[in-house]
Order: structure tokens, then sequence, then C-alpha cells
């Protein structure tokens, strides 16, 4: 599939569907004359959540699909989104391998943000993550005979979106394109399971996203973890019968651009290991590598949109499994920067990992450290399935964030590091424990205070997405499965991060 732009007007080009979105009370001249024509003036008036498939007599656009936006005052970037998403499904509900969008509304705002919000939403909604099902829904169907639904699409039918404006928008249209499609690359990895997606092959995986975009990648298996010191992340792989990896990306090393590390939480299973979790539940804990992969989706959009910073990339891909060889409640390992920690709780071994990760990262001393990870339960007790929550000692980097998140509807909330929850983590016997209170107070801040004490001072803001890794109830342009959530503020914030550094 791919998206182009067509400097032209309504009906500039010869599409299968052709798509408008429409303010209420504002719906184009042209659309107006086409549902009078039609005798539908009064089935269609763009409020809010209402569309209209029109059939036309045109050869150009024989299928017209009118998308209610809503009051002009009320439309937010995110509606835009929805749209795509909308406008995705009814092309291939129809079979049209050619769809175009007609971007004309004038609104608060800018037609490029809007043009690049729609994109993002019909190539979000494109991606399917049943490629397991050797049968499709859709051919199960037939043989009932039921109506299609709108999840029902085979493959391959959609090939390409042409958005048409008066105004040039193709940068729009490409960067919605590119960042979509580095979205799609994490969930579509992030949705393997995890007899498939092993630690092993989150490296290779690593490794030709590198070579695709020449990029520079190495690989640390078990002797060398010993020999580097990474306990942390030894430990936790020591049930599993796969061994731990840790792996390390670079994007313009060397360039004299300003340096950022992004490290990543890659648990490619959490079964809780000694500390065994309900299995209720327990299939999403394939989705425990979400962090890494999404920092692989931001690395790749950073190459795509060669953007001037210097990027690194860190991860311990491990499976956390019980076995007589695991590590037990009560031990204790050593981490890379030469910090102890007591194991009290096996499920909390996202931060043991990052320890190991975050200190490595910090040991090249760049000028800002961003982890990402699905790190606590917590999360969601907090914010619901709606958001992320954002914490770190780089006050400014976390406002930035916050701001990103608004304007890509991957949204973030802040949560103090105050230094008494430091007191719930210190440990008799070591200097850290990986377990806060063991009723769950502050879960997400304790957590987060385990891993500040392995950033040795370095700035740092961290990403708990436990909350938003994937999707249960559909939305317009989100089918169930991984989301691929804070590829796309993650890249934003990098690119707004660099140009801040520019000015100084
Ligand atoms: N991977 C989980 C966190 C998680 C929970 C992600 C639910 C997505 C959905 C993490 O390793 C974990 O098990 N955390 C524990 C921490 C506890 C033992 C302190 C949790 O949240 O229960
Ligand atoms: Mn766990
Ligand atoms: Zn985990």
């Amino acid at each position: 599939m791919k998206a182009t732009f067509e400097k032209k007007g309504f009906g500039g080009v010869e599409a299968g569907l052709l798509a408008i979105p429409c303010m209420r009370g504002r719906v184009p001249e042209k659309a107006v004359s086409l549902l009078k024509e039609l005798g539908a003036e009064k089935d269609f008036d763009g409020s809010r959540g209402k569309s209209l498939i029109l059939h036309t007599p045109r050869e150009k656009y024989a299928r017209v699909l009118l998308i209610g936006m809503g009051r002009e005052k009320n439309v937010k970037i995110e509606d835009f989104r929805a749209a795509g998403g909308k406008t995705y499904s009814n092309a291939s509900l129809l079979s049209a391998e050619r769809c175009a969008v007609w971007m004309d509304e004038k609104t608060e705002i800018a037609l490029g943000d809007a043009a690049q919000a729609f994109v993002e939403g019909f190539f979000l909604k494109s991606l399917r993550l049943d490629i397991y099902r050797s049968k499709k829904k859709d051919e199960e169907k037939k043989e009932a005979s039921e109506e299609p639904s709108e999840d029902d699409d085979e493959d391959a039918q959609v090939k390409e979106l042409i958005v048409l404006c008066e105004e040039d928008l193709s940068r729009n249209v490409k960067e919605g394109y590119i960042l979509a499609e580095a979205q799609n690359y994490a969930r579509l990895l992030d949705q393997e399971p995890a007899n498939i997606m092993t630690p092993q092959r989150m490296a290779d995986e690593a490794l030709m996203l590198a070579k695709k975009y020449g990029m520079d990648c190495r690989v640390y298996t078990s002797g060398e973890l010993e020999k580097e010191g990474m306990w942390g992340l030894l430990a936790v792989g020591r049930g599993s019968a796969q061994s731990p990896v840790f792996v390390r990306m670079g994007y313009n090393e060397g360039k004299g651009f300003p340096q950022i590390a992004l490290v990543g939480k890659a648990v490619t299973f959490d079964s809780g290991g000694v500390c065994i979790k309900p299995s209720k539940g327990m299939v999403a804990m394939k989705y425990d590598k979400s962090g890494a992969l999404v920092l692989m989706g931001v690395m790749r959009a950073l190459a795509e949109l060669k953007v001037p910073v210097c990027a690194n990339l860190y991860f311990g891909a491990v499976e956390n499994m019980p076995d007589g060889n695991a590590t037990k409640p009560g031990d204790v390992v050593k981490a890379f920067n030469g910090k102890t920690i007591e194991i009290v709780d096996t499920d909390a071994e996202g931060r043991v990992c990052l320890a190991d990760a975050v200190s490595y990262a910090a040991s090249k001393k760049p000028e800002l450290i961003i982890d990402v990870a699905t790190l606590t339960g917590a999360v969601s007790i907090i914010l619901g399935r709606y958001g992320a929550g954002v914490m770190g000692t780089d006050e400014k980097a976390i406002e930035l964030m916050l701001k990103c998140g608004e304007h890509t509807h991957e949204r973030l909330w802040p949560l103090p590091l105050w230094d008494e929850y430091f007191d719930m983590i210190k440990s008799e016997i070591a200097d850290v424990k990986n377990l806060g209170s063991d009723r769950g107070e502050a879960g997400t801040i304790t957590a987060a205070m385990f891993i500040k004490e392995f950033t040795d001072g370095v700035p740092w803001m961290h990403l708990d997405i436990a909350s938003v890794d994937h999707i249960e109830s559909p939305t317009a342009y989100f089918r169930r499965g991984p989301s691929g959530k804070h590829v796309r503020s993650l890249t934003e914030f990098v690119r707004a991060w660099v140009q801040e550094k520019a000015k100084k």
C-alpha cells in the first residue's frame, strides 16, 4: 500500500471511493449539489459520527463517502485519524483499490495536520493482525452467507490512498505514512507469540532493521553478558530455555549530533517466574516486549525522516520463566553499574533487566535517556487504558513529551518521584529491592524510582506503557491487538528535542 498526494480538487482523480470529511453546517458546495442531485439532501448534515455512502452516476468517483466531523469549533486532530480509519474500513468493504480523500475544510486545525492525521488513521486501521489464521473471516462468513462486517476485508485490496488538496500537503502525507508504517512495524512484531518472537529473534529483527537503514548494531550473548556484568538480565533469564541477549543499535553515530539513548523493556514472555502469575490474562504477557519494539519503530521513523540526532537503542531481550534453575525470591544480584539488587518478587523482572540496560546506556554519557517499558499493572489502575505514565529527572523533557503525547493522541500523564518513595525500595541486605510495598501502593512510582538508581545522574525520562500496549476494544482506527503506541509521540519528541538543542 502507498500514500500519494495530488494537488487537485474534488473528483480530481479516478478512485473506487472518494472520502470527504465535512463539518456540520459547512458541507462543501460540491458535496451538497451531489446530495441534491441524488435526492439525499436530508440524509447528511455533517453531524459528528454520522457518515453516508453515495452511489453516484459519475465514472470518476462512483462512490463517495461523506464523513460527519461535527461542529467546526469542536473538531480535533484526533477526529481526522478516526475519519481515516473509517475511510479505510469502507474502502476495504467496497474493495476500492484506489481510495481518495478530498481535504477542503477550513478549521482552526491546519490542513497539513488534518491530512497527516487522516493518513495515520487510514494506515493504522489497515494493519491485519491475524496472520496466523489460514481461513479468513471473510470466507467463513460467505459460507454462512452473512453480511460482511468491517473486519472482514481480504488482504491487499486497498492499494493506494490519494490525498487531494488545492494546497500542497505532500510533506504531511509522506510523514503521516512514514509514522503509521513505523508504528505498524512495531505492532506486527509485537503480535508475534512468544514461541516465535524469542530473545534471539528480537536480536535478529534488530539486526535486519539496522542493516536496512545502514545503522550500526551489535548483539551480546550469554558469555559476553557475564563479562560485562549484566547480572540483572542474566538473573531474569535463568529460568528459561531461551538465553537472554543484549542489543545495542546506533543511528547517526559519530556525526556530532545531540546524543539520545533509548532503552526498551524486551521481556518476550512474562510468566512471573517463580512468583508465577495467575493463568487468567497471562496470554497478554507476550506483549511484555512492547517497549523495545516501540523503540525499534522510533529508530525506523528517525532514519526514514532523516532526523539529525544520534540515537542509540539498547535492550536486553529475555523470557521470564519458572524452573529449577530460576531466580528465587530473596536472591541478590549485582547490576552493570555495581549496585546490588535484592529480588523480592520475580514478577518485578522488568526493572531488573532495565537496571543493566539503563546503566549501560548511562555509561556512554548521552544527553538524555528515555526508557519505555510495560512495567506495572498499577499504571492502568491509575489511568485506565487511556494513557501512559511518564516520570523522570528531566522536567523539560517531560513537559515536551506531554505536548507530543497530546498532539499525537498518544497521551501521557506525569507522576511524582518524591524522595520518600525511595525509602520504599530500600533493602536491608542489598542496595535496593525490586519491590516497593507488597500491597502495591504507588507501584508505578516505586518501579520508576528503582530505575532512577541506575541512571547514574544522566537526565532521564521513563514511560510506563503497560496501560496502552495493546487494544482490547477496537476503535475507529485500531483493531484488537498490539497498539504500537508511543512510536509517533516519541518520534515527534526526538525531533522537537533536537530542534531545541540546535537553538542553544
Ligand atoms: N509485565 C508486567 C506488568 C504488566 C502487567 C504489563 C499487566 C501489562 C499488563 C510486570 O513485569 C509485572 O509483572 N509487574 C508486577 C509488579 C509487581 C510484582 C510489583 C505487577 O504489575 O503486578
Ligand atoms: Mn512481571
Ligand atoms: Zn513484565
